[in-house]
């Protein structure tokens, strides 16, 4: 299958986000990675709303809005309206996962879950079938520049199985610590969507990162 890119402008220069957005545009990304954090569910606090709007206007691909927040369902129509295609909350955030899960695509977008590195895979069990994506953090949310966790390879072979059994359409994304030495192996265990905010930014050509990236799989060796 064909893997999806997801740059994450979190490692972007937001003095030029409309340039970071343009060149995303011209590259072989698939959809536009957006942490939103509050800094209570993650020690760090981002953008919202008027940020989200201006990527919005310039973005040719689709907004991927990863939140990180408390009471995520108080926002679901806010983030619709702020151009979220998909809109992706923790499984750690949520008292009621399957409502929220619900709302959102109620509202129009495509539902993703997304759960902390040390949150078990089994927890899915009961909405794999409803949900749209589901977001393996490789690193403890909060930031970027992080070390990739290792045991996220044994989550997504264990979710890869688990999708398959239940015939769910869900997609597997992995955000965190995503680079050009583990790509391959991620693609090669199950990964659809490959996010990546450092490893695309702090390269002296983003574009090139980018399709390096998606062109990953044709260098998987099977070991
Ligand atoms: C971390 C965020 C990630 C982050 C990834 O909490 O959810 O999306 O931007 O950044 P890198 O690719 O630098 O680990
Ligand atoms: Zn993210």
């Amino acid at each position: 299958m064909n893997t999806l890119i997801a740059p994450s402008i979190l490692s972007s220069d937001f003095g030029k986000i409309y340039e970071t957005i343009e060149m995303i545009n011209k590259s072989e990304a698939d959809w536009i990675h957006c942490d939103v954090m509050d800094g209570r569910f993650v020690p760090n606090i981002t953008f919202g709303f008027p940020i989200l709007s201006a990527v919005k206007r310039v973005a040719k691909k689709p907004l991927d809005v990863h939140l990180m927040i408390v009471e995520p369902e108080k926002y679901i129509s806010d983030f619709k309206k702020a151009g979220a295609e998909i809109l992706t909350v923790h499984l750690e955030a949520c008292s009621h996962l399957h409502r929220t899960v619900y709302a959102i695509k109620e509202s129009g977008m495509s539902a993703g879950v997304a759960i902390n590195p040390h949150t078990s895979i089994e927890l899915l069990n009961e909405v794999i079938r409803d949900i749209d994506l589901v977001c393996l953090m490789s690193v403890n949310p909060g930031f970027g520049g992080q070390k990739f966790i290792e045991n996220t390879f044994s989550k997504i072979d264990r979710l890869k199985n688990m999708i398959l059994n239940h015939h769910s359409k869900a997609k597997i994304e992995i955000d965190g610590g995503v680079d050009f030495s583990n790509a391959a192996k991620l693609i090669s265990t199950g990964a659809d969507v490959l996010v990546a905010g450092n490893t695309v930014f702090s390269h002296k050509d983003p574009v090139a990162a980018i399709a390096q990236l998606k062109n990953s799989s044709a260098h998987t060796i099977t070991n």
